[in-house]
């Protein structure tokens, strides 16, 4: 079963207040979300695999610890998924970064997939694939659908703002994926935007609407 955990620290939490703010502008909007992408990664990368190595220090040799082996790949899916790239390559910054374009039918609420492109050595490297809003989770349960078909040695799910509805199909199609959010909200509305949430995460980031 999946883990669900939500990242309810402190510098998360106040920053996640001014990203709800509907007077927050874009400019502020994209940076917060890069800047709780970063905050949650440090999370969702506690269980990295580390392997010793010599180093000589300026003082002295010692036993130190590196990543081991291709480590990450990020994917996020767009548009929305894409504020989070820059934080979280602020901490990874060796990681290579896949695309999924997938956006809602408006009518629907079901994904249209429109774009893939991940990386070449995918099945080597530990995805963590990148949404700020999880609402019917129909977005990501489509997007890991296609991950997994280019075999990958693990899938993370990080989100920033996810709903009950959301969480709950997200655990019930992939069991095996973990699940990081900063917050769960209370619920869907009736034009399945999450309740208070923060909006559309994509208009609010590139300023089209
Ligand atoms: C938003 C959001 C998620 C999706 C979540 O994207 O960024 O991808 O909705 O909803 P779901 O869990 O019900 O699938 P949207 O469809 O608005 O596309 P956009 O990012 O291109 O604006
Ligand atoms: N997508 C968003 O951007 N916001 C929501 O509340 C739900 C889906």
């Amino acid at each position: 079963m999946s883990t669900v955990t939500i990242t309810n620290h402190p510098l998360i939490q106040h920053k996640l207040s001014i990203l709800r703010d509907k007077n927050t502008p874009s400019k502020d909007f994209r940076a917060l979300v890069s800047e709780i992408a970063m905050l949650e990664c440090y999370e969702a990368t506690r269980d990295l695999q580390v392997q010793e190595i010599e180093i000589e220090t300026p003082v002295a040799k010692c036993i130190a610890h590196n990543l081991e082996g291709k480590k990450l790949a990020f994917v996020p899916i767009l548009r929305a998924g894409l504020g989070m790239v820059e934080g979280v390559l602020q901490l990874v910054p060796s990681a290579r970064v896949g695309h999924i374009g997938l956006y809602r039918d408006p009518e629907t609420l079901t994904p249209v997939e429109y774009y893939c492109k991940l990386p070449a050595d995918i099945s080597e490297r530990d995805v963590i694939v990148l949404d700020p809003m999880l609402a019917t989770g129909g977005s990501a349960i489509d997007a890991i659908t296609q991950i997994k078909k280019r075999h990958p040695k693990s899938i993370k799910f990080m989100g920033i703002i996810a709903a009950p509805e959301g969480l709950a199909a997200l655990e019930k199609a992939h069991p095996d994926v973990d699940i990081y959010c900063a917050a769960e909200d209370q619920r869907l509305n009736e034009i399945g935007y999450i309740v208070p949430g923060l909006g559309d995460a994509g208009d609010r980031i590139f300023g089209t609407k």
